[in-house]
């Protein structure tokens, strides 16, 4: 275990430079925000912290792209493309962004996998990493939209609260912004909240 941990640290200091590399400044400091946020949080949602830390580090790997890139990129990896991502482009970064961590991070853990590719709309299926990534997103101490602090203070009160916050505030802002439902939001929204 302490040789596989000091070989991940390792794996993991070049991945930290190729993503500062290929993400703009902003991006690179809210990947390591929430990779030390995740982190932190991990075990509270039962989840692995160095496996919460490679999910946040990488999350957002394939944001910042133009949207035709994202289409272009997605359609070449073979992805069914839902009518919203088609609206709304950069929304495809989460599922880009797994397939990218697998392909040129290497990337092989499962879990890691799944929760970088819902973590901007959550999904049906959320393990505890997947709902921990989710969360750390949206809280980060980078973080500074409105209402974050009661989202935070949400957190404190334990995982499940925090989590449930999280997926509330996204659906207003998603219904503020008067943008369509993503499926997989809904599904989360279904299963995750009920009444
Ligand atoms: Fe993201
Ligand atoms: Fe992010």
């Amino acid at each position: 275990m302490g040789a596989q941990v000091r070989g991940a640290t390792r794996h993991m200091a070049g991945a930290r430079a190729r993503l500062r590399e290929s993400l703009s400044a902003g991006t690179y400091a809210h990947s390591l925000s929430v990779s030390h946020e995740a982190a932190r949080w991990a075990t509270a949602f039962g989840a692995d912290p160095d496996l919460a830390r490679w999910a946040g580090l990488l999350h957002d790997c394939a944001k910042g792209l133009a949207a035709e890139q994202y289409l272009r990129l997605a359609g070449e990896a073979g992805m069914e493309i839902f009518a919203v991502e088609r609206a709304s482009p950069s929304v495809l970064h989460q599922r880009l962004g797994a397939y990218w961590a697998q392909e040129r991070f290497g990337v092989r853990e499962p879990t890691v996998l799944a929760a970088i590719r819902c973590h901007t709309t959550g999904a049906r299926d959320m393990d505890g990493l997947a709902r921990c990534l989710f969360v750390a997103d949206w809280v980060s101490p980078d973080r500074t939209h409105r209402g974050v602090e009661v989202l935070r203070t949400a957190l404190a009160q334990g995982p499940a609260e925090g989590f449930v916050a999280v997926l509330r505030a996204k659906r207003d802002v998603v219904c503020a912004r008067g943008l369509p439902d993503h499926p997989w939001a809904r599904a989360a929204l279904d299963r995750w909240i009920s009444a």
